[in-house]
Formats: structure tokens, C-alpha cells, sequence
């Protein structure tokens, strides 16, 4: 995501993270754009979830356009939040735990698809692709 704010116009990086400590890495990525953070033990910005944040500042979303990244439960509740917020375009990458990366373990599977395989499978349930991996 912070590679994706560098070469943003005007972004906003919004950061979740359990401590500030994990947060170092948005700054050793070089990104000095606008930042709001939150962290689980309160000890850097908005004390909770990324998507607690989120709620918070919905007021002032209305025409960003999102790139979000995480788990899924995440961006099901990013994405509602954004939807609400009147955000014109909404993009999400789906994070998971990875061990074989080839497709043979399951660990990163929705509904019995790897994610390795699941851009037919994402099409299934709606989901719009990059136009890198549909042209794929
Ligand atoms: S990481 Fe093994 S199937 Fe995806």
C-alpha cells in the first residue's frame, strides 16, 4: 500500500498495525505523504482498528478513491464504510497467509479455491480484477 501512495496524487495512507513499531516501515519506505494511523495498543494515532479510523473520519472520505489491503473481514467493513462515505471507486487486495504458493496446500484458499487460482473465482462472486490479472 505505501508503494501505492508514493505514486498517488494527494493520497492519504491510512495504516493499521498492532504497535507503532510495526508502523516504522511506512517511514523507512520513504512515504511523507498525509498519514493517519491506529494501533491496537493505542501507543501511535487512533487507539483500536484501521476500520474504527475509518468510521471515524467518514465525513471526510466523501470522493476518494481506496486501494485497500488486508484480510477479508477487513475490507468487507472498509468497503461498507466507503461505499457509505459516497467513494467513487473502491479497490481491494485480499491478504492471506501464504506457505506453498503454488496451489497444493490450501492455506490460502476461499471456498475450496487457492487464491493463486481465484480470478475465476472472484469474477464468480462479482468481484472486479485488476486488468493485470484479468488479462491473465
Ligand atoms: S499457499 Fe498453498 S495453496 Fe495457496
Amino acid at each position: 500500500m505505501v508503494f501505492a501512495a508514493l505514486q498517488a496524487k494527494n493520497p492519504v495512507l491510512f495504516a493499521g498495525a498492532r504497535s507503532s513499531r510495526e508502523l516504522q516501515i511506512i517511514e523507512l519506505l520513504g512515504y511523507k505523504g498525509a498519514l493517519e494511523v491506529s494501533t491496537q495498543d493505542g501507543s501511535s494515532g487512533y487507539r483500536g482498528l484501521v476500520t474504527g479510523l475509518l468510521e471515524r473520519e467518514r465525513g471526510a472520505l466523501e470522493g476518494y478513491a481506496f486501494i485497500n489491503c488486508g484480510p477479508e473481514l477487513f475490507l468487507a467493513k472498509a468497503c461498507s464504510i466507503q461505499k457509505q462515505a459516497g467513494s467513487p471507486s473502491i479497490r481491494c487486495l485480499m491478504e492471506r497467509y501464504m506457505k506453498c504458493g503454488v496451489g497444493l496446500c490450501g492455506s490460502c484458499s476461499l471456498e475450496g479455491t487457492a487464491s493463486v487460482w481465484m480470478v475465476p473465482a472472484l469474477k464468480r462472486y462479482g468481484w472486479k480484477v485488476f486488468p493485470t490479472l484479468d488479462d491473465s
